[in-house]
Formats: structure tokens, sequence, C-alpha cells
């Protein structure tokens, strides 16, 4: 029997809905009190899942709470997760760990020195889609891997957003910080990590019109690149471009496909936890199917293009595995998945990508780290509830 954590959720915003669902998923962690900058949303949330909102501060001080579960903005993430340490509880955060490199060397120097544990999202890499990808990467069917193309683009979240703004702010603006965490993460886990990258980037508008909310028709300023194409090479010496827009209104791209020297991998998209994905070994283009939705964590929920998610928040969406996977890890005493390691190098490359695309000057990868272990579904099922 796993043991059951006591979680504290600070951020009760839009995300906090699918961590709750993970109490119907997951058999280890329970969030048993919310808080937020802004009390009422804690209390609306306290009300709707029949816990109990507490402030910020009071969280920190709960000895109750082992694990703090942190769902604030991103810009929010590195104080709230500071304190946390501070505060000796094990802490989870979303994407990314932070919004600059040095707060999140900070972070993990921290959780090291004391001892606890830091997980960060994101967690979709661990489900059926991608894990599918690693075992056949890793059964070397396609040979060895030197070169792939990875793509997210759409034209941006100013016609669904209310409040798009931030998204084109400098800093914290753009597509790398946005995206870039699932696609980043999903490469290191495919290919382990990265050493140097390269790019440039352009802004194609000057301004945006917002398409809905109280701001209907209201025009912003863009401040920041919206559109980035990389090339990042790895450790393993594989060369991927990358291209990460909020520039295209539609295309019919792949998310990522990679190319071996036997043959070549269509990648499921990475923001998701299930999709097929297609191997094909002959030059005549034949294309075979490896579905994942038999697997535990491998249900798919989105069938369109590389462009914004359009998944149902209802169906098969298992954001929380990775805060599952760490707790299982406090328990076992064993290293966890998603780490703050693995979490620090993807902030470097996204860090990395943005300031030579930036500049035109190449950038060094200044961290690396381990490529997770291939997630089994035995392994999954100790987590999941029967
Ligand atoms: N919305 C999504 O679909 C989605 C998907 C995956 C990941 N994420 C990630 O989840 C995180 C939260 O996103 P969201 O969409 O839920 O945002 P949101 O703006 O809806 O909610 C964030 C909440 O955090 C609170 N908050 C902000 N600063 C705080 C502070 N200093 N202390 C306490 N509370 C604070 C806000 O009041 C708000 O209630 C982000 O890191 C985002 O990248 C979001």
């Amino acid at each position: 029997m796993n043991k059951v954590f006591k979680v504290g959720l600070i951020g009760c915003g839009h995300i906090a809905e699918t961590y709750f669902r993970g109490h119907k998923y997951f058999n280890n962690f329970k969030i048993v009190k919310c808080a937020d900058i802004n009390m009422s949303s804690a209390k609306s949330c306290a009300e709707t899942y029949n816990i109990e909102a507490v402030t910020v501060d009071e969280m920190f001080k709960d000895k109750e709470i082992e694990i703090i579960l942190n769902l604030t903005i991103p810009k929010a993430h590195y104080e709230i997760a500071n304190k946390s340490l501070d505060s000796g509880k094990h802490t989870y955060s979303e994407k990314p760990i932070a919004v600059n490199f040095e707060d999140g060397k900070k972070l993990l120097n921290k959780a090291r020195g004391k001892k606890l544990y830091l997980g960060c999202a994101p967690d979709t890499f661990l489900g059926g889609g991608i894990q599918k990808t690693r075992e056949l990467i890793d059964s070397k069917l396609i040979g060895d891997i030197k070169l792939g193309n990875a793509i997210f683009a759409y034209p941006g979240l100013q016609s669904y957003h209310p409040n798009p703004e931030p998204h084109f702010e400098s800093p914290g603006g753009g597509p790398v910080i946005d995206m870039g965490p699932y696609y980043f993460t999903t490469l290191v886990n495919l290919l382990g990590p990265a050493k140097q990258v390269q790019g440039r980037c352009i802004k194609v508008l000057e301004e945006r019109e917002i398409g809905t909310g109280s701001k209907k028709g209201k025009k912003f300023k863009v401040n920041c690149p919206t559109t980035y194409l990389a090339t990042i090479q790895f450790e393993n010496e594989t060369i991927i471009q990358i291209t990460l827009s909020f520039d295209v209104v539609i295309h019919q791209r792949n998310h990522i496909e990679l190319y071996g020297t036997k043959g070549s991998i269509i990648v499921p998209d990475p923001n998701m936890f299930g999709g097929s994905c297609f191997v094909s070994e002959s030059p005549e283009g034949q294309w075979n199917e490896h579905k994942t939705d038999k697997l535990e964590l491998g249900k798919i929920n989105i069938t369109n293009q590389s462009s914004r998610a359009n998944e149902s928040s209802t169906n098969a969406n298992y954001r929380g595995v990775g805060l599952s996977e760490m707790a299982y890890c406090v328990q076992k005493q064993k290293e966890h998945r998603c780490s703050g390691e693995l979490a620090l190098h993807v902030l470097d490359i996204i860090d990395s990508t943005m300031k030579a695309s930036q500049t035109g000057v190449p950038q060094e990868i200044k961290t690396t780290c381990k490529k997770p272990k291939f997630f089994s579904d035995a392994e999954v099922r100790i987590l999941l509830n029967s």
C-alpha cells in the first residue's frame, strides 16, 4: 500500500481543476488544503472540492502538509517554491521551474542542501505517447538517430484568451517559455541532454487584437519576438531543428519527426499523454502505427495537428502523474522522473534558445541531466487507483 501524501495547493487558477482530478486517477496523494494570493479564489476552490482554504503563509507553517503543489503563474514559481523548501516541504511546481535560470539553480541547490524533493511539470512525457516512442527508439528499430525536426506553431492565444498581454511581453512572453517545456523535456527524454543551441527570431506583427472577454476588440502592442527557429545539438550529437511560433495561421507538419539510420519516427504531441507513433523503415513511405490507447496513460484526447492544445480537460488528462511519481519516490527514497535537475536543464535550453536567437550568437548549454528512466505500465499501475 502506498502512503497517501497530504498536499497543499497554492495557486487556485485554471489548471487546479486538472490536479484535483488526480484524486480519481492516483492513489498516493490527497490535496487537503488550498491557498491563493487572492483569498476569494482559494475559498471558492475549497468550497468546490470540500477542503480547507488557508492563507499562503499559513500553508507554509502547516505541519500536516508534506508536499506543496505550486500552481501559481510562472513569475511566482520561484518565490513560492523557495518559501516552500524553506519551510521544509517537498515541492512540485507547474512549468517552468522558474522564469530565469539563476532562480532555478538556487531552487535546485536549496532542495539538495535540505534533502527535499523538488519536482516540476511537464509530466506529459510520462504518458503512453512519448513512452511508446521511447521504447521504440531504445529498441533501435530505426537505428541511431542523428537528425530531426519539431514544430509548435499557431496564430497565438489572443483570439481565445481574455488576458493575452503577458504572453507578448518581455521578459516572460513568447512561444519558447510557453510551449518549449513540453518539446524540450520530450526531446531530452528521447535523446538525452542538449549541449548547444543557435537560432533566429522574429516579431511578425507589431500589435494584436483581443478576440474574447471583456477586452474584446482592444488592440495591444507586441513587445517580444513571436517566432523562433532554432537548431539544438544534443550531447549524443543529434541535431534537431525546432520552430516555436505564434505567427502561423495553419500548417500540416508533425509535432516531432526523428530520423534514424534505419528509418524514421513520427512522435505524438508532447503536450498530450496519448497518441500513436508512426514508424517507417522504408523509403517507399509505408508508416506503421503504434497505438497507445491500451496503455495505462495512453488514451487519446486530441486529434488536431501541431497547434495549441484543444484537449478535453475531463478526458485522459493525467497531469499530476509527475507529482504522484515524486511522492512514491519520496516514500521509497528513489530518484523521481520529473526532477528539478531535468527542469533546470530544460530552463537552460529555454534561456539559451532565446538568447542565441535574439543575439545571433550560438549558446552553450551550461547544465546537463540524466535521461529519465523508461516508465513502464507496471510502474504506472502501482500509482493508479484500481
Ligand atoms: N492553463 C493551462 O491550460 C495550463 C496547462 C498546463 C500548465 N499550466 C501552468 O500552470 C500554471 C498556472 O496556470 P493557470 O492557467 O492555472 O494560471 P491562472 O492565472 O489561471 O492561475 C494562477 C493562480 O495563481 C495565483 N497566484 C499568482 N501569484 C501568486 C502568488 N504569489 N501566491 C499565491 N497565489 C498566486 C493567482 O491568483 C491565480 O489564482 C502556470 O505555470 C502554467 O504554465 C497551465
